[in-house]
């Protein structure tokens, strides 16, 4: 029976990679109390460093107050077990390398150790959580919240009940979610990849297709879909879009005069499921020409836009 949602849970996290870290800093900027636990003491002490890193840089961005990082990093621990860490966790997040017999060890083992009462979660992008929790004890408060990256920025989370997830497990984290600043959309049902990977992936195939196929190159595509579809779509959803695309007709005059251009499209859209390895090299190679190798330096200027995006979204939303 999972109780009423505390609004500052006590949080374990497990497995301090780029997606532990950001929910640790998430959770640090919100001055919540945690405890982060990896494979061995070195990761988790450089995992630790890094989540109060990146904690601090959203100050820097105008995401986090500095007096609250401060508390939330004051009160971020390394875990010593799984027992410590998650003994005494409300809310349980799981981190793992995608890898489904890892994280079904995973969770059978945190099932003997958390609180009955405790919430636990996967991150998991593409894997069902009625996989992942199926040799969990008391699989009822057990479902994914799958962030995207970086967890700390990028507000929406996808919530996905399986099969036995209770309502009440999912009430909670939804609260929570909302209590981190987060903005959580529910699955009605489970699917490979959930929603967001599923447009990625659908997208990006097509991307790579039009660079293989030498009709742009890669910092054109790259522009066409941000200054293009992803612009747009950052203040419309594209079923919003299409409503608002032939004036006062709605989505049922769009669908008239654009439906017919759309389906000869589809029709001619890559089909693949796989690259061949010299694809992969090809393509590796055009985006490293493209970018170069200042992966950091790229990072940070991302994520400023990002910051920059949101805060003009939030500002727009309160006029
Ligand atoms: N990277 C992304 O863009 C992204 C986005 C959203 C969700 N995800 C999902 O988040 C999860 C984690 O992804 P990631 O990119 O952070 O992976 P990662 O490989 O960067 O990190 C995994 C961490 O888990 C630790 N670990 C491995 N076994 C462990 C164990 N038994 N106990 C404790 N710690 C252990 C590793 O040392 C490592 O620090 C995956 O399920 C992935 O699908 C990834």
């Amino acid at each position: 029976m999972i109780p009423d949602s505390s609004p500052t849970p006590k949080v374990a996290l497990i497995g301090g990679g780029s997606i532990g870290c950001g929910w640790a800093a998430l959770c640090a900027a919100n001055g919540w109390e945690t405890v982060l636990l990896d494979a061995d003491e070195r990761s988790a002490d450089r995992a630790l460093a890094e989540s109060a890193r990146r904690a601090r840089i959203l100050v820097g961005l105008g995401r986090a107050d500095a007096g609250l990082v401060d508390q939330g990093i004051d009160r971020m621990q390394l875990g010593r077990s799984l027992l410590q860490a998650c003994g005494s966790a409300d809310w349980i997040i799981e981190s793992l390398p995608e890898e489904l017999p890892l994280k079904q060890r995973m969770f059978e083992n945190i099932g003997q150790v958390a609180r009955a009462d405790a919430v636990i979660t996967s991150s998991s992008s593409a894997l069902p959580i009625t996989d992942i929790a199926a040799r969990c004890r008391e699989p009822g408060r057990c479902l994914v919240a799958h962030p995207l990256n970086p967890p700390e920025l990028i507000p929406l989370i996808e919530v996905v009940p399986g099969k036995f997830t209770s309502p009440q497990a999912t009430e909670s984290v939804l609260v929570w979610l909302r209590a981190l600043g987060r903005i959580p959309i529910t699955l009605k049902k489970e699917v490979p990849g959930n929603v967001v990977g599923r447009i990625a992936g659908a997208v990006w195939r097509e991307c790579i297709d039009l660079v293989l196929t030498g009709v742009v190159d890669v910092d054109d595509l790259d522009r066409a879909v941000s200054l293009g579809p992803g612009l747009g779509w950052a203040a419309a959803g594209p079923h919003l879009t299409y409503h608002l695309g032939a004036g006062e007709g709605g989505v049922k005059l769009f669908l008239e005069q654009l439906l017919q251009a759309f389906e000869s499209w589809w029709g001619s859209l890559a089909q693949w499921t796989k690259l061949e390895p010299e694809q992969v090299r090809a393509l590796t190679a055009q985006i490293e020409k493209a970018y170069g190798e200042k992966i950091g330096a790229l990072g940070e200027a991302r994520d400023r836009r990002l910051a920059a995006i949101l805060r003009a979204l939030e500002e727009s939303r309160r006029a």
